[in-house]
């Protein structure tokens, strides 16, 4: 048995099979967009905004807020290249603020020092699924909204990508957001390929939002067809990836066969190095909906697993290499070392793909590269980011990991990790 922290880490065999059916169209997806907000409605008390990607929602609320180039957004450093570019987008400018070492999430001490007149939005994360107290974020918001016209406040975005549970008012997300956001990509807690919901609390905003929504588009059928496509190359993909095809290299039958997908256009990254492209913005499509259907439903399911290996690792790792975070339902399980890449080597001789959020700055973008510098990051000035970016470790908590892996990668993990010191 082999384990993938991304590339559909979700997906079981009735996902799959599901996939099969829209792909052949032995089933219809119609009316599944509708069924879907309908019982997202339910759970959030609140009107559900879909769309094809979790940067497409981000953009969509940016653009309400009439963003100008001397408008600045913080965010902090360790995240993705999805949340950085839909302010690109909008012609604003990302600010960054570094993380705290325990939480990987945002300092807010530094949040306070990073506030000027041009700040129009904060963009908070809860890495991992370890949720940041969006209360005192709200009071430091509050503050210098009281100070400020109507038409320049600060608004508060909640980016909950990492985290899905109908539970969510018991831990307190969204309750302080104007907007929240979900992300339903391939690799988070619930999946359709691609797609994403939104909540819009403050009541202007909604207002607004729920006008211009009418004119956003689906995509076309081609790109709807792409994220069930999308489930059987990647299963076709795991179930050889560690067939060797040149024996005594790490030549195998999957890793080509990623290569040739990815040349025809068949599978596209999650997140691309382009910051610049994609500027679009779409509704989630009913084969979307259809999938994320499917997966809705266990979505319980899927977080109680997570709770049950993430107190696997904080059983069977020793002291030294614990995460302490405030929920048990982790996406992934960071570990902080020395060394990092020998341990992810070690690893994948046990068939175990970890991961390496966030190894820099706006993953996936490089320090050799000028991007870094296009998306306004400079670098030294998050040094948390980028210290504990290149020491990280991601061990899976999907439905792909048992309890049985979970120990067996504890106890390397013990026998021949160095922790981090600091
Ligand atoms: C922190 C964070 N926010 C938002 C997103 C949204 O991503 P997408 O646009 O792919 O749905 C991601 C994706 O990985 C993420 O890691």
């Amino acid at each position: 048995m082999s384990v993938f922290i991304g590339s559909i880490p979700n997906n079981d065999k009735d996902d799959i099979q599901l996939a099969k059916d829209i792909v052949k169209r032995n089933i219809s997806c119609e009316g599944d967009l509708i069924t879907l907000k309908k019982k997202l409605e339910g759970i959030f008390n609140s009107k559900p905004f879909l769309f094809n990607r979790g940067r497409d929602s981000l953009y969509f609320f940016l653009r309400l807020l009439n963003l100008n180039s001397t408008d600045e957004v913080l965010l902090q450093a360790f995240t993705c290249i999805a949340v950085v570019s839909p302010i690109i987008w909008t012609k604003a400018k990302p600010v960054y603020i570094d993380i705290k070492k325990e939480s990987f999430n945002m300092n807010l001490d530094s949040l306070k020092k990073k506030i000027t007149s041009n700040t129009r939005a904060i963009i908070v994360q809860h890495t991992f699924g370890n949720i940041i107290d969006t209360q005192k974020v709200r009071e430091i918001v509050e503050k210098e909204n009281r100070r400020r016209e109507t038409n320049r406040k600060i608004y508060l975005i909640e980016d909950c990508a990492h985290i899905f549970t109908e539970d969510f008012s018991k831990l307190g997300i969204g309750k302080y957001s104007d907007m929240y956001f979900f992300s339903f990509s391939q690799d988070k807690s619930i999946s359709s390929t691609q797609g994403a919901l939104m909540i819009i609390n403050n009541p202007t905003l909604l207002k607004k939002a729920t006008l211009e929504y009418q004119n956003i588009q689906e995509p076309n059928k081609k790109e709807a067809l792409y994220n069930a496509k999308y489930i059987l190359l990647w299963s076709n993909i795991k179930r050889n990836y560690f067939k060797t095809l040149i024996p005594f290299t790490n030549i195998t039958i999957g890793r080509i066969l990623i290569i040739v997908y990815r040349m025809l256009g068949l599978i596209r990254k999650q997140a691309g190095t382009n910051t610049v492209q994609g500027a679009k913005i779409e509704k989630m499509s009913d084969i979307q909906a259809c999938l994320l259907l499917n997966q809705l439903k266990k979505s319980n399911l899927f977080n109680k697993h997570r709770e049950d290996i993430v107190n696997i690792y904080n059983k069977y790792l020793d002291k030294e290499y614990r995460y302490t975070s405030n929920t048990k339902f982790l996406l992934r399980y960071p570990i902080l070392l020395q060394n990092t890449q020998e341990i992810k080597r070690r690893l994948l001789e046990l068939k175990l793909i970890s991961g390496n959020w966030y190894k820099n700055p706006v993953h996936p973008l490089t320090y050799e590269s000028k991007k870094l510098t296009d998306v306004n990051y400079i670098v030294g000035s998050c040094p948390n980011t980028e210290f504990l970016g290149k020491q990280v470790l991601n061990l899976p908590t999907n439905i792909e990991m048992t309890s049985e892996i979970a120990i067996k990668v504890s106890k390397i993990i013990n026998k021949f990790a160095r922790p981090l010191k600091f």
